[in-house]
């Protein structure tokens, strides 16, 4: 099994909706028993709380499954666990380093630095636009599927 993990700040915003759409996506491509998907927050501020409300609504809006995400931390267990650790934008990564104590990893990966945009995936908790992250997170989901499958030549 190949275990991913997506980091966010609070983990109810970016993460859980990267949680989702990649484990649709894996769903999708018949991967689900080949691939796990979780998310954590760098923050202690949502522990055991469900998804914003504006994840939940474009979740539902693209028929994606939002069952099972709620809000926990990272730990520095987690990077044994895990093959992949995406953050969403550079202070998470920074972040991640840090809680975990292994810096500079190359499991440890900015979403959108697997695509051709090289930015932070913006955070709609403060931006407002669900939509757009939206976008941003399938474009980087569907980068993070072609190189694990290229990884682990399971094309
Ligand atoms: P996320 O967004 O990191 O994408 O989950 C945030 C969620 C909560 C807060 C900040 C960002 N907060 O300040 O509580």
């Amino acid at each position: 099994m190949i275990h991913v993990l997506f980091v966010c700040l609070g983990n109810i915003c970016r993460s859980p909706m990267a949680e989702g759409v990649f484990r649709n996506v894996l769903k999708q491509e018949n991967l689900s028993s080949r691939v796990s998907v979780d998310s954590a927050a760098t923050s202690s501020w949502h522990i055991g709380s469900p998804p914003h409300k504006g994840t939940l609504s474009i979740l539902k809006k693209y028929n994606i499954s939002a069952e099972g995400l709620v809000g926990r931390q990272l730990t520095k267990e987690d990077f044994e666990k895990f093959d992949y650790i995406i953050g969403m934008d550079e202070s998470n990564v920074k972040n991640i380093f840090e809680i975990t104590g292994k810096p500079q990893q190359p499991k440890i990966i900015r979403l959108l630095d697997l695509t051709d945009h090289n930015k932070d995936v913006p955070d709609p908790y403060y931006t407002g636009d669900f939509e757009e992250t939206y976008q941003l997170v399938t474009e980087g989901c569907q980068a993070l599927l072609e190189k694990i499958l290229k990884e682990h030549r399971l094309t």
